[in-house]
C-alpha cells in the first residue's frame, strides 16, 4: 500500500471523521501545493487546447447540455493523456477511498473524476449528484486549482445544509468531499475561470448496502 505523508493521513481521518458526523467536510490546503499547481496547469491546458466538452445534465442517453443550469466544460481523467500529476491525484484518491471504507464500511469501489473549467458568469444549480435510478454514487469529492481567489471572485461552491448555508471558496488545495445522495450543493457564477477535479466513489452494482 501506499505510504502518504503524514498530513494526508489525517486529513483523511477528519474527512471521515466529518462524513460520519455531518455528511461533508471541506478541507483547505489538503494537496500538496505543488501538485494543486500541476494540476491547475492540466487543466488550463486542457481547455487552452479546446480538449474539454460542455458538460450535460442527466445521464447518457438523456443528456442535455443546458449552460443555463450547468455551464462548465469537463473531460473525464480516464480520457486524458497521462501525466505524473494526475496519476499522483489519483493515488491520493485511492489512499482516501481505503481509509473511508475502513472507517465508514461504505464498500466504495471505485473512483470517477473529470476536470471542470467554468468561464466566467458559469454556475452549476442546486442538484444532488446522485441520478434518480442509479444508486453507485455515493461519496463526491471537489478537489479546487484555482490560485489567489479572492473575496469578490464568486465560483463559491454553496452547500445546502439542514441546518444552514455554507460557502466554500474555490481555493487552490482546498477538498470538499460529501455524502452524494444527501447534500443539496449548487456553484455559484463566478468571475473568473474556475478549475476543480470532481469525482465520485462508487459502490459496486451488488451492494448489499445499496438504497
Ligand atoms: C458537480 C458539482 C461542485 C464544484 O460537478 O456536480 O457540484 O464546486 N461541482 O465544482
Ligand atoms: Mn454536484
Amino acid at each position: 500500500m501506499t505510504e502518504f505523508p503524514a498530513a494526508l493521513g489525517e486529513c483523511f481521518v477528519r474527512v471521515s471523521d466529518d462524513l460520519a458526523l455531518q455528511g461533508w467536510s471541506v478541507q483547505a490546503d489538503a494537496l500538496p501545493g505543488e501538485l494543486a499547481s500541476s494540476l491547475a496547469s492540466v487543466c488550463r491546458a486542457l481547455w487552452c487546447n479546446d480538449d474539454l466538452s460542455p458538460a450535460a445534465i442527466g445521464q447518457a442517453g438523456e443528456a442535455l447540455v443546458m449552460p443555463a443550469i450547468r455551464g462548465d466544460y469537463t473531460r473525464w481523467l480516464d480520457d486524458c493523456p497521462p501525466c505524473a500529476a494526475n496519476a499522483a491525484y489519483l493515488t491520493i484518491m485511492e489512499g482516501l477511498r481505503c481509509s473511508l471504507n475502513r472507517s465508514l464500511f461504505l464498500g466504495l469501489d471505485n473512483f470517477e473524476t473529470h476536470y471542470a473549467l467554468y468561464p466566467p458568469g458559469a454556475g452549476y444549480r442546486k442538484h444532488l449528484d446522485r441520478f434518480k435510478g442509479n444508486p453507485l454514487r455515493t461519496v463526491s469529492v471537489v478537489a479546487y486549482l484555482n490560485a489567489d481567489w479572492q473575496p469578490g471572485d464568486g465560483g463559491e461552491l454553496r452547500l445546502h445544509l439542514a441546518e444552514r448555508i455554507l460557502d466554500v471558496a474555490p481555493r487552490s488545495g482546498t477538498l470538499a468531499v460529501f455524502m452524494s445522495d444527501s447534500i443539496l450543493h449548487e456553484v455559484l457564477p463566478a468571475q473568473r475561470e474556475r478549475a476543480s477535479l470532481v469525482g465520485w466513489f462508487r459502490r459496486r452494482p451488488d451492494n448489499p448496502l445499496l438504497r
